[in-house]
């Protein structure tokens, strides 16, 4: 009999519950596996009580739930650690005694749910005998190797509801509405659901935009009678020569927190005479119930990440690639980071609908 353990690990994206119970009920029901869940990450490995059985009980009734029944972590990096010891930053590496640890357990397959952080931490831990195989996670979909993660469609249903609703309220009130929008240096959400819910302007951090060509655009919206525009912004873009903007509240010691560019986009436009209000959707996007789109990447994600391990193929992620669930090299597939193609269907698509990307 095998034995197999699954975590989540980085920022939970609305699915990974739907992809634990997929493993869980396919190890048990297919293969009659042991199958063990790491709590928190990598760290549930060097924890008390970080490791737990999973039985079909456990996974029951989890699937519309969001977040995730193992927890996570995005602020665990065993090979470079920050802690603060002494009032100062400093990095360790605790990877031999994660690997150690997971040693023991005698795993066949650790099955890792994550994003682009989590993924090469397994690949490197790959690389030093742990037997991996990846399921890409992430609201940003700015993984390589596969077409989409899951977690984004939910992001974008959410996004695109919040357009719809700043929508009318902007028309009422004759405003401009600004939504600032997550996904870090890639602007799939904000194209995405700028598309879908008809923005106006769409800057992404793919294509660095002009103060002066936003507001040409929201000028011509007012001399052509429409007096209320939509603004979609992705927390990454920047303007031509500019800085990514970051928040500076003085608690980040992992991470830098990206967010502030529709702020300043925002008093910009209001600057140039047009009423304007800011919104940043945040972590909204990531919580609650995932879509049946997301549960049915999610559960196929799963289930594949368990054929794979049972097939011996290691160091590996499960990926989608025209409409088939295939299992890619970890290295292949984190090699380039994924980003909106600027000359690509979508770009177009908006350009042709008259949405200005700050650009022109
Ligand atoms: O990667 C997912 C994401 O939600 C990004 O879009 C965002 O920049 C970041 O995580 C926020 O991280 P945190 O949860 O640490 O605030």
């Amino acid at each position: 009999m095998k034995r197999i353990a699954v975590l989540t690990g980085g920022g939970d994206a609305p699915g990974l519950n739907a992809v634990i119970r997929a493993v869980t009920k396919t190890a048990i029901n297919i293969y009659g596996w042991d199958v063990l869940g790491v709590r928190d990450g990598y760290d549930g490995f060097i924890s008390p009580d970080g490791v737990m059985p999973l039985d079909l009980g456990s996974v029951r009734g989890i699937l519309p739930r969001g977040g995730t029944i193992l927890g996570t972590a995005n602020r665990g990096n065993p090979f470079a650690r920050k802690v603060i010891r002494g009032g100062k930053e400093v990095v360790v590496d605790v990877s031999d005694k994660i690997t150690a640890a997971i040693k023991k357990l005698k795993l066949d397959a650790l099955i890792v749910i994550g994003g682009d952080g989590t993924l090469r931490i397994a690949m490197e831990l790959g690389a030093k005998g742990v037997p991996v195989v990846g399921v890409p996670k992430t609201i940003d979909n700015d993984i390589g190797g596969t077409e989409v993660t899951f977690g984004f469609d939910t992001a974008l249903m959410i996004a695109t509801e919040a357009l719809d609703r700043l929508h009318t309220t902007a028309e009422a009130h004759h405003r401009a509405m600004v939504l600032e929008l997550m996904g870090r240096e890639a602007g799939f959400i904000a194209l995405h659901s700028g598309v879908s819910g008809g923005a106006d302007v769409i800057l992404i951090p793919e294509i660095p935009f002009r103060f002066e060509s936003v507001i040409k655009k929201v000028r011509e919206r007012a001399d052509g009678g429409a007096h209320f525009s939509l603004l979609a912004i992705s927390e990454g873009a920047r303007p031509q020569g500019g800085q990514l903007v970051y928040r500076r509240t003085g608690d980040e010691v992992y991470v830098p927190r990206l967010g502030g560019i529709g702020q300043e986009v925002g008093q910009y436009i209001e600057a140039q005479g047009f009423e304007t209000r800011v919104t940043v959707l945040g972590h909204v996007q990531r919580g609650g119930s995932p879509t049946a789109f997301d549960r049915w990447l999610a559960t196929r994600y799963g289930a594949a990440a368990v054929r794979a391990a049972a097939s011996g193929c290691l160091g590996h992620m499960v990926a989608l690639r025209n409409a088939q669930i295939i299992t890619t090299p970890l290295n292949e597939a984190l090699a380039v980071p994924k980003r909106v193609d600027v000359t690509g269907d979508g770009v177009l698509t908006a350009r042709g609908l008259g949405i200005s990307f700050g650009d022109e």
